[in-house]
């Protein structure tokens, strides 16, 4: 098959390489029919994620077709249309008994694109594909559950349930890509009273007040503390969610909240960040940080497939699988081609 393969810092290409094979009982391999493109897959080009080792296959967002599955699975047979989440999760550790899947002790957990091959591929092996895997509800678009992958149960669990987003809130989000968006369109159900979102690009600026943000910030030109300063009295934001993955976006976030606030990490980060706690010692925050477990996934899925959250908002650019370096070129390039999320499906040619 083909499949997108990380050769080190700033290098991929789309090789072929051998079909993914069952290793365990509970894997099941599935046909690629839709994926996408990450901002965390640009931080792991930008060599932020060194356990991404070369030779590994991107990507941890799909919609596919089970092919087969191991004997140990018991929920799924091929013919099955799935969503596989970025979360994998054995379903028995501690962990997963807490609906912690991010952190799952056994093989689960981020694995897929990350310590092993992933979904930017024709075929994917899955693991613990019985409680990895989401059925697709009849009916529902694939682009549109593909949202469900990562992005949507990112913002939401990450930044919005982390944050502790509450009605009335001042909620500051700095980074308005497909996560900051997330986040903003999850902020939502809670019925802040102002939504801020800060970036350095105008298109995605422009795509925030779309997706529910009253106020846009450049940070480039503007300076959003003095900003939220202007509309909270001097206080600052209830709530800042960091979706950028950079320190100095890291050291603005937590500037950006009030005394007693709350600072929701989103971001990967590659590099160490500075925490000012000669500053913030006395102010009462609270930072949280998070790799996303993906818990929230069929709550998301009631709210998509009944149209109370959009994801087909995210949706700006399309390209057939095989094309997947333009893809990166449109996601990397956001604010030269306005991109949000590219999905990539596959050609009916590459049937095998
Ligand atoms: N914690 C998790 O589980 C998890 C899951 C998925 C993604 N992520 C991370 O979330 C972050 C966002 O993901 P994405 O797909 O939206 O990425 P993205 O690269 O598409 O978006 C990042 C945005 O940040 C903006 N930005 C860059 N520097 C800035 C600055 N100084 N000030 C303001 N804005 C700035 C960019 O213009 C861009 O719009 C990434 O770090 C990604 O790795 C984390
Ligand atoms: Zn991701
Ligand atoms: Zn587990």
């Amino acid at each position: 098959m083909r499949a997108l393969v990380y050769h080190g810092p700033g290098q991929k290409a789309w090789d072929e390489v051998p079909d993914p094979e069952i290793t365990d009982e509970g894997d099941a391999i599935v046909r690629v029919d839709a994926t996408t493109i990450c901002g965390t897959d640009l931080h792991i080009l930008a060599g932020d994620v060194p356990e991404v080792r070369p030779g590994r296959i991107l990507g941890h967002e799909a919609v596919g077709t089970v092919v087969e599955v191991g004997d140990g699975v018991h929920r799924l047979s091929p013919g099955d249309r799935v969503l596989v989440s970025c979360i994998s999760a054995c379903g028995t550790c501690r962990f997963c008994r807490e609906g912690r899947y991010g952190q799952c002790l056994d093989g689960g957990g981020w694995v897929l694109g990350h310590t092993i091959d992933g979904t930017q591929a024709e075929y994917v092996r899955v693991p613990y594909a019985d409680t990895s895997t989401y059925r697709i509800p009849d009916g529902a678009a694939d682009e549109h559950l593909l949202m469900l992958a990562d992005i949507l149960p990112t913002g939401y669990e990450v930044g919005v349930l982390a944050g502790g987003v509450r009605p009335g809130d001042v909620v500051a989000i700095v980074g308005a890509g497909p996560v900051g968006l997330s986040a903003i369109t999850c902020a939502r159900l809670f019925s802040p009273s102002h939504v801020v979102a800060i970036d350095l690009s105008d298109a995605r600026l422009e795509a925030a007040r779309k997706f529910g943000a009253d106020v846009i910030v450049n940070d480039g030109r503007a300076d959003p503390v003095a900003i939220i300063r202007d509309l909270t009295g001097q206080l600052g934001a209830d709530v800042a969610i960091e979706a950028v993955g950079d320190p100095a976006t890291f050291e603005l976030a937590v500037k950006l909240a009030r005394p007693g606030g709350r600072i929701a990490n989103v971001g990967v980060h590659g590099k160490p960040a500075t925490l000012h706690l000669e500053e913030q010692w006395i102010r009462d925050i609270t930072i949280t940080t998070g790799l996303v477990d993906a818990s929230s996934t069929p709550t998301l899925m009631r709210l998509v497939t009944t149209g109370q959250l959009d994801a087909g908002q995210f949706i700006t650019h399309r390209f057939g699988l095989t094309h997947i370096s333009k893809a990166y070129d449109a996601f990397r390039d956001a604010a030269g081609s306005g991109a949000l999320k590219v999905v990539l499906t596959r050609e009916e040619d590459e049937d095998r």
